[in-house]
């Protein structure tokens, strides 16, 4: 059985997952309210693990399956004797419903996808409150059956035509469910239902970052104790992040390794130093590969051999020098939650690899070495939240991600120095034209792209035959979809008579307006 992993001190939630695509918004919208509270699927939530986890209140998630058919996903029957209060969303109250009583039926003409209005019935509830105020309120819908009949002890608390059942309740047993998906952005006051939940299940909103950064720093010390640790530093907000924590909790055990492995962009490798060597006076070891990566990348334009190759140099790298610190027992990592929740998966097959993503995996085995992993329950926000409580400057905070094969998969085809640096200081001019726009923090982000293609210009009186480059920003919640940014053409030419002037190599510039799907963020 997994164990929950949930500070003991700490009012907790359980949601348990059935598959909805926004199973981890119903957590972050939690996490807003300062509740601790973990996603688990809904095949791990045993009778066991129920009494291990002891939650305050549970939520079960919408999911793809329909309750009618044989074998559908269920929670086990404890749930409801657990004496906390639950609330199914979408399949979570059709499963609610047909497991105590009431009845599901297929669609029919009842389908609903999308935007629905609910009116309030009589029934005025906590659960309710702040609700209905102006009248009916929008609610995304996402369900093809529905409730017919509620369970024994349920009244309506809100209805819309599609969903007659659409808000019910046991005030006595604190039972709720909805057909809609609050979590959502599209059901504009569902916060506040969640909100009225967690308060009526006596949750007060323990779960803040300084209380976090108190009870990571003491579990730190307790794993660890007074063996050294080293950390793979990227420059990146997690490992970051994580190196700040673990220095806090035992100084100069950890010892930081950063890599720098010729394809970082303009300054990063001295400003990474400066702040973690001389600013936090972390012992850091500087790692100057360059020669090492551009020298096996040389020649090379698959991208995927291209990631293989870094991957791979990588962890030799990161080894080698780990063997400096000496009798390292430990290897920190700025894993996040979104990467620690086990996704539910009804079709069973194994997804298809787009691109490696290189990481540090495989190490600790090949070394010995046990994770420590402080920010494990953590979303990407609450990392920002905890750097800035660690005081990390807010520059380094609201960074925009970069790839751990860095300037790599931004020069399609053969990657070359003078490549790299025409890349570098378009780059770095890019980034300045947004910052002086007052735009950073709107974009999740952007980068310039060097293409493998020479172009035709003319420069005064001459003719130029120079490198095209392509300019990309997207905005997105979590890098998995993307939407192109969308620049003013004033901006856009600006940008592009900069840097057509200002660096020496370039002679035309485009705007990649591809959203992803079907794009990917990266252009490799
Ligand atoms: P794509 O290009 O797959 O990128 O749409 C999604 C997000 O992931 C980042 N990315 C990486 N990050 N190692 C990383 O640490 C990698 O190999 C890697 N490849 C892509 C990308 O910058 C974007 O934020």
């Amino acid at each position: 059985m997994k164990q929950a992993s949930a500070p003991p001190d700490h009012q907790r939630l359980l949601i348990i997952d059935f598959g909805s695509q926004v199973t981890q918004l119903i957590a972050r919208r939690l996490r807003e309210l300062n509740v601790y509270c973990e996603i688990h699927p809904y095949q791990k939530v045993t009778d066991a693990f129920l009494a291990a986890f002891s939650p305050g209140a549970v939520i079960l998630s919408g999911g793809p399956a329909s309750v009618i058919d044989q074998g559908s996903p269920r929670p086990p029957a404890s749930v409801f004797a657990l004496g906390v209060p639950v609330l199914g969303i979408c399949y979570g109250q059709q499963v609610m419903m047909q497991m105590l009583g009431g009845t599901v039926e297929r669609g029919g003409g009842n389908a609903e996808f999308g935007r629905a209005y609910v009116s309030a019935t009589e029934q005025r509830m906590p659960l309710l409150e702040g609700w209905f105020e102006s009248g009916r309120e929008q609610v995304w819908m996402s369900h093809g059956d529905h409730v017919s009949a509620i369970a024994p002890g349920f009244e309506v608390y809100g209805t819309s035509p599609g969903a007659p059942y659409a808000i019910i309740g046991d005030a006595a047993r604190n039972f709720f469910a909805v057909q809609f998906h609050p979590e959502v952005h599209h059901t504009p006051n569902g916060a506040r239902l969640l909100e009225n939940f967690v308060r009526l299940a006596g949750f007060t909103g323990d779960w803040t970052m300084g209380a976090y950064r108190e009870e990571a720093i003491r579990k730190i010390r307790d794993q660890v104790g007074d063996a050294k640790v080293i950390c793979g530093l990227s420059g990146g907000v997690d490992s970051s992040v994580a190196a700040v924590l673990i220095h806090e909790a035992i100084g100069d055990q950890l010892t930081c390794v950063f890599v720098d492995h010729g394809l970082l962009r303009q300054g990063e490798a001295e400003e990474v130093v400066t702040m973690f060597r001389d600013h936090y006076n972390m012992p850091l070891i500087h790692a100057d590969e360059q020669e090492l990566f551009l020298g096996e990348l040389d020649g090379v334009s698959d991208p995927e051999t291209k990631r293989k190759i870094i991957g791979k140099l990588f962890i030799d790298v990161f080894q080698k020098h780990a063997g400096d610190v000496g009798g390292a027992k430990f290897l920190a990592q700025g894993t996040l939650y979104p990467d620690v929740i086990e996704s539910v998966s009804f079709s069973g097959g194994p997804s298809v690899t787009i691109k490696s993503h290189h990481n540090v995996g495989g190490l600790p085995e090949k070394m010995g070495l046990k994770l420590v992993e402080p920010l494990r329950e953590l979303f990407k926000d609450e990392v920002r939240a905890l750097g800035r409580e660690l005081g990390l400057p807010a520059s380094f905070i609201g960074r925009h991600p970069f790839p751990g094969p860095g300037l790599a998969i931004r020069c399609p085809g053969e990657i070359t120095r003078q490549k790299l640096e025409i890349l570098r200081q378009a780059d770095a001019i890019y980034i300045d034209q947004i910052r002086k726009h007052g735009l950073y923090d709107e974009i999740w982000q952007a980068f310039v792209a060097i293409l493998p293609v020479k172009t035709v210009g003319v420069m005064g009186d001459g003719r130029t035959y120079d490198y095209a480059c392509a300019l990309r920003a997207v905005t997105s919640i979590d890098g998995m979809t993307a939407d192109y940014y969308p620049f003013s053409h004033d901006f856009l030419g600006e940008t592009a008579t900069r840097i057509i002037n200002e660096v020496a190599g370039i002679n035309r510039v485009t705007y990649d307006i591809t959203s992803k799907p079907p794009g990917t963020i990266e252009w490799e």
